[in-house]
Formats: C-alpha cells, structure tokens, sequence
C-alpha cells in the first residue's frame, strides 16, 4: 500500500523555469504510486522536453489541443474525466490569470476549464519571479482562484533562479508530493488542534555525556503528520531526533524532559488533543557537572545519583482542561512483554481514557510498528503497518472519541 495507489493524477506544466523540477515531481508522483498523465503547454515545453515527461511518466504526453490522437478528438474533456486530481506545478502567474478568467486557448487551461467541479479537485503549485508573486494582481488573482474552490499551495522561499532572493520558488517535489498525499486524506479533525510530543529526551551528566534512549521519534512525527493531514493546527514537541518536520506543523524542538514539560505545559491551554509518544527519560543525574568530569588515573569510577522526572503526561491528564474533557489525552506505552496486562495498568495509573501499547524494542528506529489501542471498554489491535499508516488508523480513532 503505497501513499498515492490507485489515484490517477493528472500533472499539468506550465511556462517557467521550475519546469526543471516538474521532472523530479513525475517521478516522486509514480514512486508513490500514482499513475501519471503529463499535460503541458507550449511555453512548458520550452523549459522540459515532452520526451522526458513521456519516459518519466511512461505515458505519451499532450501539449496540444489539436492532438488527433484520441478517437474523438477532444483531449480536454477524455484526460480530465479520468483524473482523481490535475495537479499544475510548476503553475505561473500567466496561467493562474488565464484560469481565473476561465480562459482556455490551449489544452491545459482548456481541460481545467472543462473538468468537473465537484469530482476533479485542481491544485496550482505556482512559481515566479518574487516581484511577480507579491504584485498585487497575482494575489487578487490567487485569492480569487482559491475562492472559486482551487487549492493553491504554498510558494517557497530563497534563491531564484534570476538571481533575486524572496517567495514565489515553486515547492520541492518532496513538499508537492507530500501536500498532495495530505490533499487526499479525510479531514476528520478539521478546526481542531493537537499536541504531540514525540522523541527521547536527553539528561545532561556533564557537558558533553548524557542519559538518553533508543527512541527514534518515527511514531510521534507520523502521528504529527496524520493529524495535520486530517486539517488539525499541530504543535509537535520534540526532543533530539534529525527526523524532518511534517509540512505545516509547527515544531518545538527541547532536549530534557523538564524542557519538553515546559514546551508541552505552554502549548495545553489551546490544544484539544494531547497525544504522549516521547519516550521520556524517567531519571535524570541528579547534578549536572559544570566541566566535564576527567579520569583521576586512580580506575575510581564516579558514582551517579539520580532524581525522578516529572511525568509529564499524568501532570497534563490532572489539568483542569483534560478533567473539564475540553482535552483528551492520549498516551503511549513502550513494553519489552506482557503488552495488555502493562498497558491496562498504564491508562489506569496515568489517567488518560486512551493508551497506546506497543513493544518498544522491536519498534524503535524501524518504520513500521503493532499498536495496541487500551481504553475503558478493553483493547483493539492495529495490525503491523507503517507507522504512518498506523499514525492515520490512530488519528481516525481519536477523532472517533471526540465526535462521541
Ligand atoms: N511519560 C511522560 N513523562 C514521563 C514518563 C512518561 O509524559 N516522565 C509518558 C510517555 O510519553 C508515554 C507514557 O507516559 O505516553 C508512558 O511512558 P512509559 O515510558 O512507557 O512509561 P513510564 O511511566 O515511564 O513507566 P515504566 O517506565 O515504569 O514502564
């Protein structure tokens, strides 16, 4: 099950140089899944051979609407009625004003035109100049194309290709390909907002030794993700991992479990979901050496003592927002055996309605994992998948229980 299987997407170019990454997009497109149909302008074609669209989406490629290639000869309507979304990327200030105007003298802006409204979704990843970009027509035009029902996304930021510096770069293939995927999943906690902490945490000894453990983050980024996919404001706090940020998600990043409490605390009182993944160090030394702590050559090791951390999740399952129901709080459990017996105790003794079981050394740092969903009522197994596959079973589950 890959994230784009079964959807058949039509990818629209039009003229500008971002064609260059429209190539690394129809490839991402098909990795994922898709079945890909290029459609592309003349000016498209000056930037991208069709030769290379047609080998990278292993399909031929229209640029006309005189392309007598179709039994009926109309190309506009046969490629538009086929396709679960037209995606145009790069999409340029010319064409989005075309659009708007409902235009349609070539066979991209002419199958846009002509695709219905209620059944073929049209996304726009526009590039440009950032002059172009800020000018206030193509905002007006922008503003106008998104209340008309497209779904224009975001631009990037940085060095363009004439040299300036400022928004209007099209999106990396990645940021489109995930945008896309998001696009297509249910919004099942549209308007709500969610808490995720995610990650280990990192207990200091010295400046340059700690404490830490083998949690990777994985599980807590993909429930990030699921949940921004399905329309919730996430604010993902996270202890030290490398892993990306999901798109649209803001992302707090903390290394101590004091730190990571302060970060959650901070963000309780507009959250209406708060889903525990971290792997919180349970124990932190005690005094944290100034200097790092040398060899005395005497083979004398030096003695560590501990103080127990704050749990973060019972504190957040005591607040007066999770007692009122205004939050529900969701924690998680990573056992080495014994998974229900655990993880009954664990709901019970953190007071959460809902506790996540899983077996932590045979999910830590893979990208799949088992969960096991404890509640009052008793436990439901989601079977072994991907974590983000999971990460969206689970964010359905919880949107379940709030609609209740
Ligand atoms: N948790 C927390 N703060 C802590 C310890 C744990 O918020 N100081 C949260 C975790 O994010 C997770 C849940 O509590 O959602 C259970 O974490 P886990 O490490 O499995 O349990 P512990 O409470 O540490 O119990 P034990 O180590 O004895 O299994």
């Amino acid at each position: 099950m890959t994230n784009l299987s079964e959807k058949h997407i039509v990818l629209g170019l039009s003229g500008g140089i971002a064609c260059y990454k429209a190539a690394e997009l129809c490839r991402a497109l098909v990795k994922a899944g898709a079945t890909v149909q290029v459609v592309m302008t003349e000016a498209a074609a000056q930037f991208m051979t069709p030769v290379t669209m047609q080998a990278l989406s292993n399909r031929p490629v229209y640029v006309s609407q005189w392309d007598a290639r179709e039994p009926n000869n109309m190309a506009h309507i046969n490629l538009g009625r086929e396709a679960d979304a037209i995606l145009v990327a790069p999409a340029s200030a010319d064409f989005m004003a075309k659009l708007l105007h409902g235009r349609a003298d070539d066979l991209l802006s002419l199958m846009c035109l002509a695709r219905p409204l209620d059944k073929v979704p049209l996304l726009l990843a526009p590039a440009m100049n950032r002059e172009m970009w800020a000018h206030p027509a193509t905002q007006r035009n922008v503003a106008q194309l998104r209340a008309d029902g497209t779904h224009v996304l975001e631009v990037g930021q940085g060095d363009q290709a004439c040299g300036e510096v400022g928004d209007g770069r099209m999106l990396e293939p990645e940021e489109i390909l995930e945008d896309l995927i998001a696009f297509f999943q249910p919004k099942v906690l549209q308007g709500r907002s969610v808490l995720v902490s995610a990650g280990p945490t990192y207990e200091p000894i010295d400046p340059v030794r700690g404490i830490t453990n083998l949690s990777s983050g994985k599980m807590g980024f993909a429930i990030a993700r699921a949940a921004r996919e399905a329309g919730a404001q996430v604010t993902l706090v996270a202890g030290p991992v490398s892993l990306a940020t999901p798109r649209g998600v803001q992302r707090v990043n903390v290394r101590s479990a004091r730190e990571m409490q302060e970060a959650v605390m901070a963000a309780v009182p507009s959250a209406q979901v708060f889903v525990a993944t971290a792997a919180v160090a349970d124990w932190r030394p005690d005094q944290a050496a100034d200097q790092k702590i040398k060899k005395d050559g005497s083979g004398q090791t030096p003695t560590l003592r501990f103080t127990e951390n704050p749990d973060i999740l019972a504190g957040v399952a005591q607040s007066e927002r999770a007692q009122s129901g205004a939050l529900f709080c969701v924690g998680f459990a990573a056992e080495s055996h014994d998974l229900l017996n655990h993880a009954k105790a664990k709901r019970e003794r953190k007071g959460v309605p809902l506790l996540v079981g899983n077996i932590g050394p045979a999910t830590f740092g893979q990208d799949d994992n088992a969960l096991l969903l404890v509640d009052a009522q008793g436990a439901k197994e989601l079977p072994h998948a991907s974590k983000l596959e999971l990460a969206r079973l689970l964010v359905q589950d919880i949107a379940r229980r709030l609609a209740v």
